[in-house]
Parts: structure tokens; sequence; C-alpha cells
């Protein structure tokens, strides 16, 4: 394990252009705030088609109060952008052209990809959509990269722990087989492997991260952490398969961030291209989530249901490779972040019902 003291990075960021592809979204916009916060100078490339304004304004089926809660999130990420200096371009990366542009005007040192479907459910309805969000956009992105290795020296992917597949023990690293199941975890797999084909055909320096079950502030895409603490608070039960014995590697999106703070600062040739796991490390089951929700909300209905036959088997994600290389140091375990997320929440969603009141 090496120790790197974060502070040393800020030099290395300071001179860099990175320009954030999908940046909009959940990772994204933290990303791109505290990459600003490092001193580079960031801008976001984003068509809004996802977890956005719009879907959330517009969608039938949202109630009011979870409607008003998301647009304050939603609305709170620009603002936050705007605050911190970073620029967002609305673009369809899906658009050579669109995508052009904005490689010409801002003239990025580093690139980070993330416009996708991201989430496995949702890719599996609408298979085509998966494809072309994740994979037209990255092959537009590898292309405006490939003319101009002089002047970036790092494309970032993010890709998923779902490329491995059901875990066959406790834990996997860097070096255990993918066997990816369904179009989301397949088209990351792939993107993964173009990756590495633009890096040994062309000298692009690539960096491919693997993250696991994030939650943090600002977040809409209803994953189980988000709707744990959203039912509790509003009377709905937490539905426990199989008791909660289930298990994820969950990751405080602060974690995640500093990793890839630390990718992007310690990568300066493509001889440093590699694949790095951030997680926190550690898999919990979802009824050690549902405790924590418990302890915030102690009204939460826990429910326990049948164990659902299809259920992915995860674990832990090793991440000593980032520890090793990049002085990865994840700090935030269930009781510490995810609780704070809780208390946020909490706050969120009772700022919400006070707007609700008001506006309606
Ligand atoms: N959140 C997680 O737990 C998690 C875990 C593993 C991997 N990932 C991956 O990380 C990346 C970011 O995830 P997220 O949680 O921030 O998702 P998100 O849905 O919050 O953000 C994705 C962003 O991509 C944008 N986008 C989609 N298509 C686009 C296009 N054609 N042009 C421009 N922008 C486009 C969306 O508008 C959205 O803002 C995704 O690739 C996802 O698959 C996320």
């Amino acid at each position: 394990m090496s120790h790197i003291p974060y502070e040393t990075l800020r030099p290395l960021l300071k001179d860099q252009r990175i320009l954030l592809i999908g940046g909009a979204g959940f990772i994204g916009h933290n990303l791109a705030l505290e990459l600003a916060n490092m001193g580079s100078k960031v801008m976001i490339a984003d068509n809004l088609m996802i977890n956005s304004l719009i879907e959330n304004t517009f969608e039938a089926e949202k109630d009011k109060v979870q409607r008003m809660a998301y647009q304050g999130f939603l609305l709170e990420r620009f603002h936050l952008l705007r605050k911190s200096g970073v620029a967002l371009k609305n673009c369809d990366a899906r658009h050579l052209a669109d995508l052009g542009r904005i490689f010409e005007e801002f003239e990025p040192t580093k690139v980070v990809h993330l416009s996708a479907i991201a989430s496995a459910v949702d890719a599996k309805a609408e298979p085509g959509l998966c494809f072309d969000l994740q994979l037209i956009t990255l092959r537009n992105t590898l292309e405006l990269i490939r003319p101009r290795t002089d002047k970036i020296n790092q494309v970032m992917f993010m890709s998923s722990s779902t490329v491995y597949g059901d875990f066959e023990g406790d834990s996997v690293d860097e070096t255990t087989f993918p066997r990816p199941e369904g179009i989301y975890a397949n088209a990351k797999f792939m993107g993964e492997r173009l990756i590495r084909t633009y890096r040994t055909q062309y000298g692009l320096g690539t960096t491919v991260i693997r993250p696991s079950a994030l939650y943090g502030e600002r977040c809409i895409s209803r994953r189980v952490s988000q709707m744990f603490i959203e039912n509790a608070l509003t009377g709905k039960p937490l539905l426990l398969e199989g008791g909660g014995d289930g298990k994820l590697d969950f990751t405080y999106i602060k974690d995640l961030v500093q990793g890839q703070v630390r990718a992007l600062a310690l990568h300066k040739s493509p001889e440093d291209s590699n694949t790095f796991n951030l997680t926190f490390g550690n898999a919990r089951t979802i009824a050690d989530l549902a405790g924590v929700v418990k302890s915030v909300v102690p009204d939460a209905i826990l429910e326990e249901r049948p164990r659902a036959v299809d259920k992915p088997i995860r674990g832990t994600l090793s991440t000593d490779r980032a520890k090793t290389i990049l002085g990865f140091e994840p700090e935030w375990t269930l009781e510490t972040g995810y609780k704070d997320y809780c208390q946020w929440y909490v706050d969120a969603w009772e700022k919400a019902k006070r707007k609700n009141n008001e506006d309606y």
C-alpha cells in the first residue's frame, strides 16, 4: 500500500483541462466539482436525457413531493457546478459533429466517458438505446481522441462491477476473468475491450474504472440505497429478499471521486494505463443497509420476501491495486457515509414537503 497525500495531487491537476462526457449525472457532477476544487479546468458535455430535469418534471407517475425533491437535487447540481466555474454544454455525444465541436472549443488534455443508461434493469428494457448511449458515444470519444494523442494524455472509461458477473468466491480483483451477463454488463465489457484496443493500436493513455453500488447526495437513480431511505420516509416497506442476506460493495460517492481524482492526477503517459476497482472494498448485506436506515428513521418498516431466483451474486471488489498504485484510501463505511447520506435525505425530503405545500 502506498501513502500518497491527497494535497500532493493538486499541482498535477492544475493545468489540466478535463472534459466529462455524460458528466451532468450523479457521478459526473460530483467528479466535476472535486476536479474544479483541485484546480483543473472542467467542461461537461451532456444532453440531459437520463435522470434529467425534463424527465423528472414531466414523468406522470412521480408523486408531488418526490418530484419536488428530485428537481431540487438536480437544480442544486447546476447551482454548485456554476458556482465552481464548471462549464456545462448541451451536447449529444452520439453525434460526432456535436461532440467534435466541444473538443475543438475546449481542447481537453483528459477525457472521462460516463454517458450510459446507468442501470442494468433500464438497459435491459431498452437494449438498442443502451448500446447507443454507451458504445456509440464511446466510439465518437475514441475517434476524436485518436488524432489528438499529442494533447490528450488519458481517457477514463466508467465501467462497472457488473462485468465480473456472478462472483464465485467472496471477492474479486482486476485479474478475475470477467463473465458479464445481460446487455448493460456486456456493453461495459465491450467498452473496456475497445478502450484497450485503442491503447494497444493507437497509443491512447487509458484508465478503466469499475465502481459498485454507489450512494450519495443528489443521486436520483433510485438504487436500493436511495429507495430504502425514501421508502422509510413515505411509510413504504423496505423489502428484504431472502432476509436481506444479499451482499453489495456499497460505496460512498466521496470515496469513488477520491479514487478517480488520484487516477487522473497520477496518469502521466500511456504506460500508466490500467484497470481499477474503486469501491469501499468490503461487501455488506442489504439487511445491514436497512439497519442504518432504521437507526435514522426508527419507524421504518422492514419486510422479508422470498429470494428472487435470478438475483445476481455479488461480493467484495478488492481495491488493493488502487491502494498500491494510486494510494487510494476509502474512508466511508455504511455507519458513517450512508448514515450521513440518510440524514441529508431526511432534511431534503422535509424541504421538498414544505416547498410542495407552498406551491400547491
Ligand atoms: N452509479 C453507480 O452506482 C454506477 C456503478 C457502476 C458504473 N456506473 C457508470 O458510471 C457512469 C455514470 O453513472 P451515473 O450514476 O452518474 O449515471 P447518471 O444517469 O446519473 O449519468 C449519466 C449521464 O449521461 C448522460 N448521457 C446519456 N446519454 C448521453 C448522450 N448521448 N450524450 C451526452 N450525455 C449523455 C445523461 O444525460 C446523464 O447525465 C455510467 O456509465 C454508469 O454506467 C455507475
